[in-house]
């Protein structure tokens, strides 16, 4: 496995060179393990499986990096299903589905992209059937699809669509388990449990590859190579209540910020509508989908207020901002007022069993609910990032440079929920992130295919390369301050739940600019109290801290600069939308030594990729 490898605190950078390694404050020197890759993945979940999968397929050599084992990757939480106008059940067609993503995003997704995305959907879930993804089936054996908020048919002006292709409600779990095993059966190398600490940059701004710590041995990699993707997932972990997995941390944007490169749209942070309340643990919309709906504590429908038409399945923001205003308005359940019922009671419970057997259970443990009798405690809880790294629909990350907006930066791609392809805009539809990750995720291994060979050479990595990432670990290894990391991610958490909420306004977000940035400044006096390289949790929930800070602080501050109301990003002050002003992405870099932020903005692409459907022009929503 390891290349040009010693262990004495020297190593050689691929091609017989001896490297300088920053020494370790114990006086011993770190050592590298170098390994020379045409394509390295970060990230083992749906998207990254799909383009480790389809760069391994292109013959090329083919790593894929991930902290967790492969099948433990947030992908595997995802329930209701995947998006894709297969039609089924209904009549369906890619250019409402394209209508539909473009109004969700409240006409900030980048059209291009959507075309891309939402043509290439019922291909990518017929491959996904043909790897073996086990999808629920209709009658005459068909991929069974159920409806989701906001997807509709006939430019909104039809029915709702069924065009939510699903694995009863287990729809990720199903797509995660076969790519690995597809990832498998190619010539992939899988590093699992390997914590990536930092990119290696080279002087022209081209990202080289990555450095990684071997969390099982302490030993500490340098991956080289001509692609890095990063595919590290949302980081939903900023916030107090989330429906991510711990390890939703956004890794790559963190490394994205130190490299000097800008996160995009980071004030968008999608609440689902139905978290269990009290623990967060998500309950699919697809119970919304199958007949579900909510009630407020006079037993009132009240969806039917907000959106007449959509009711129930309108899109997440709209059902989220419904819902905290039931509460607000002291119609909430509960002995404090402060959640809703979301019924499923008036379903036959064979239709629960088949469709929604996972949400049973989980209300069951979590919630204490027999979803076949009473209704289930729910309340908005954070799920999904719709900002993140920006790239083309290549994959290819991009910077504002030298005047260019679309500025390529060498070496590096993103794809999933830690990129901002901006398909989902200000606002996901339900569904339509699985399609995302599977689409994406291949066609960034067809863009390596198409800009590698096979085995070229690479220059040597330039001297020093990799030392970023040294110090970085070694500063929290030997951090030896007063504040424990736990303290500070809590003080984290609760300043975005209440700061950076569903509602906002310009003295809540200010005030969560300054309690934000204390939070960051205080990070000077970190405290990890375990020196070891092995298995040593402190040391990397630090690394995850400081990922997910940089994160929280971009997020507050690009919220506090938009001063209009766009999807997700629902400002009291300001609550309506703005073309004039603000049809733009928020491009917010970081000086994350300095700790200031710098924000600036990039056009929204307003044209499609082919001459079969014209840009979709914004309008005022009506539900
Ligand atoms: O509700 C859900 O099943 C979540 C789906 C999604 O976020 O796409």
């Amino acid at each position: 496995m390891a290349e040009n490898a010693t262990h004495n605190g020297t190593a050689t950078n691929g091609s017989g060179q001896p490297h300088r390694t920053a020494p370790a404050r114990n006086g011993k020197a770190y050592g590298f393990v170098d390994h020379t890759f045409d394509v390295v993945v970060v990230g083992a979940g749906g998207a990254g499986l799909r383009a480790t999968l389809g760069a391994a397929q292109a013959g090329l050599k083919t790593a894929c990096i991930t902290k967790v084992f492969p099948t433990r990757s947030h992908t595997v939480a995802a329930q209701g299903g995947v998006a894709a106008s297969l039609g089924n059940m209904g009549k369906d067609d890619w250019r409402w589905h394209m209508y539909d993503t473009v109004k969700g995003s409240d006409w900030l997704g980048d059209q291009d992209a959507i075309e891309y995305l939402v043509r290439n959907a019922p291909q990518a879930v017929y491959e996904l059937e043909h790897f073996g993804v086990p999808f629920s089936r209709t009658e005459d054996g068909r991929i069974y699809q159920r409806p989701f908020g906001g997807m509709t048919t006939e430019f909104g002006q039809g029915p709702a669509a069924q065009r939510t292709c699903a694995a009863a409600d287990r729809t990720g779990h199903a797509i995660l388990h076969t790519l690995y095993g597809q990832s498998l059966r190619h010539a992939t190398e899988f590093y699992i449990e390997y914590f990536a600490i930092d990119l290696i940059m080279d002087e022209e701004g081209a990202c080289r590859g990555v450095v990684a710590l071997c969390l099982d041995d302490g030993t500490i990699h340098r991956f080289r190579a001509k692609k890095t993707i990063l595919a590290t997932g949302g980081y939903g972990r900023a916030y107090f209540s989330a429906t991510s997995a711990h390890t939703c941390t956004g890794d790559g944007g963190g490394m994205v910020l130190r490299a000097g490169l800008p996160l995009q749209d980071m004030e968008f942070v999608q609440f689902h509508p139905t978290g269990i309340y009290g623990a967060g643990c998500l309950i699919t919309e697809g119970a919304r989908g199958e007949g579900g709906y909510l009630t407020n504590s006079e037993g009132e429908r009240f969806m039917e207020r907000y959106a007449p038409s959509a009711k129930d399945l309108a899109s997440r923001d709209v059902v989220s901002r419904s819902m905290t205003m039931e509460i607000r308005e002291g119609r909430g359940v509960g002995k404090d007022g402060d959640h809703i019922f979301l019924h499923l009671d008036h379903l036959d419970p064979a239709v629960l069993h088949e469709r929604l057997p996972g949400i049973s259970e989980s209300a069951r443990i979590f919630a204490g609910v027999d979803v076949t009798k009473e209704p289930i405690p729910v309340l908005p809880t954070v799920h999904y990032n719709m900002g993140g790294i920006p790239t083309n629909f290549h994959g290819e990350v991009l910077t504002k440079k030298d005047g260019d907006p679309d500025a390529v930066v060498p070496g590096l791609m993103a794809v999933g929920e830690a990129g901002c392809v901006s398909v989902h805009g200000a606002n996901r539809l339900g569904s339509n992130s699985l399609i995302d990750l599977v689409v994406f995720g291949r066609a960034a291994a067809l863009r390596c295919a198409e800009t590698v060979s096979a085995g070229e050479s690479q220059p040597d990595l330039p001297a020093g390369a990799g030392d970023n990432a040294l110090a970085r670990l070694d500063r929290f290894r030997y951090a030896d301050g007063s504040t424990p990391t736990a303290q500070l991610r809590d003080n984290m958490q609760r300043t975005m739940q209440s700061n950076c909420a569903v509602f906002r306004t310009g003295e809540i977000l200010e005030e969560g600019h300054h309690k934000i940035h204390d939070v960051w400044k205080a990070s000077d006096d970190i405290r990890v109290t375990d020196r070891s390289l092995i298995w040593n949790t402190d040391l990397v929930e630090t690394m995850e801290y400081d990922n997910l800070i940089a994160q929280a602080v971009v997020t507050m501050d690009s919220a506090r600069n938009r001063t209009e109301s766009r999807g997700a990003h629902a400002r009291e002050d300001f609550p309506d939308r703005d073309d004039a002003n603000w049809m733009k992405h928020t491009l917010s870099f970081c000086d994350t030594v300095g700790k200031t932020v710098t924000l600036e903005d990039r056009p929204v692409h307003t044209y499609t990729l082919s001459n079969q459907i014209e840009y979709i022009e914004p309008k005022k929503r009506v539900y």
